[in-house]
């Protein structure tokens, strides 16, 4: 038996940073990027710290906007609003989670569809679902490319997404289906899904339990993505599915994602190409590029 393959995402992010950078460079001006963060969650300010990194390294400015725990929502709505009439930023991206007193939803929607990079507003869902050109969300666009990356097809497979997140499972399940994929969301309430793994050849898992799936879960020749980012007690980062069990799922001929070095990647990735990809839109737009 042929032996799969671990998609690890760093090869696929040294080529794209190369390539972002070109892009960059043929600009007419320097992309701007707003990050704003509420309150003090210490995964958000890993999360923050990376994103901000990666852009420096393929030339678009981050400016962090740090607020209080304690603002409010008109606050922050106005404040919003600032941003998009602003000239002096391309893409706004409100980090979440948000503190609890805040309506995540409807400050999302607060964010003009066109400056959105995180591709999470209504309209951008909304354009994904009805193949329109809109901006898609970040991890399911950059699983996407990591899977073409690896020439793993997509057309015709049976794919299981377990997670039914605006974020995730649906633009992803979309994105999927746009390449002619047979898409299935699994989800708390799905009977007995791990013991039809087997009807799948490619498996999203973004449930957030950390090692919570096993080889014995899995069939011969399928791709496993896993999405989520936890922690074990002992504080290491890890994904749902148990990483010493990687070598012997390749040895069943099935390709993983690891974690760290997987999709938290290409998802950082797929944001610096939506900011990118706002200002080239503009200036095609306008005849200049
Ligand atoms: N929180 C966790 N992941 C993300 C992300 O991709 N974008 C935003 N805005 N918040 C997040």
């Amino acid at each position: 038996m042929n032996k799969g393959k671990l998609l690890d995402a760093r090869p696929y992010v040294e080529k794209k940073i190369l390539e972002l950078k070109e892009r960059v460079k043929a600009l007419p001006y320097i992309p701007k990027l707003i990050i704003i963060r509420v309150g003090n969650d210490p995964a958000s300010e890993r999360y923050i710290r990376n994103k901000v990194k990666k852009c420096e390294e393929v030339g678009i400015i981050p400016r962090i906007v740090h607020l209080s725990e304690n603002i409010g929502y008109e606050e922050l709505e106005r404040l919003l609003h600032n941003f998009n009439k602003s000239k002096f930023n391309d893409g706004i991206l409100l980090q979440l989670p948000l503190p609890k007193h805040l309506d995540e939803r409807k400050l999302v929607n607060c964010i003009s569809p066109e400056k959105d990079v995180d591709g999470f507003t209504d309209e951008n869902l909304g354009k994904l679902m009805s193949r329109q050109d809109g901006i898609v969300s970040c991890t399911p666009r950059g699983i996407v490319e990591l899977l073409d990356y690896y020439e793993i097809p997509i057309a015709g497979k049976d794919v299981l997404i377990i997670n039914r997140s605006n974020i995730v499972g649906k633009p992803l399940a979309q994105l999927f289906l746009k390449r002619d994929a047979t898409v299935t969301i699994a989800h708390s309430k799905t009977k007995n899904i791990r013991n039809r793994f087997g009807e799948y050849d490619i498996i999203v898992t973004a449930i957030g339990n950390a090692n919570c799936f096993t080889a014995d879960d899995f069939g011969a020749n399928q791709t496993i993505i896993d999405v989520s980012i936890n922690f074990d007690e002992n504080g290491k980062m890890c994904g749902d599915i148990k990483k010493s069990d990687y070598e012997e799922l390749m040895e069943w001929d099935c390709n993983i994602t690891p974690v760290p070095f997987g999709v938290g990647q290409t998802t950082v990735m797929a944001l610096l190409e939506n900011v990118i990809e706002v200002v080239e839109k503009r200036y095609k737009d306008w005849g200049y590029l």
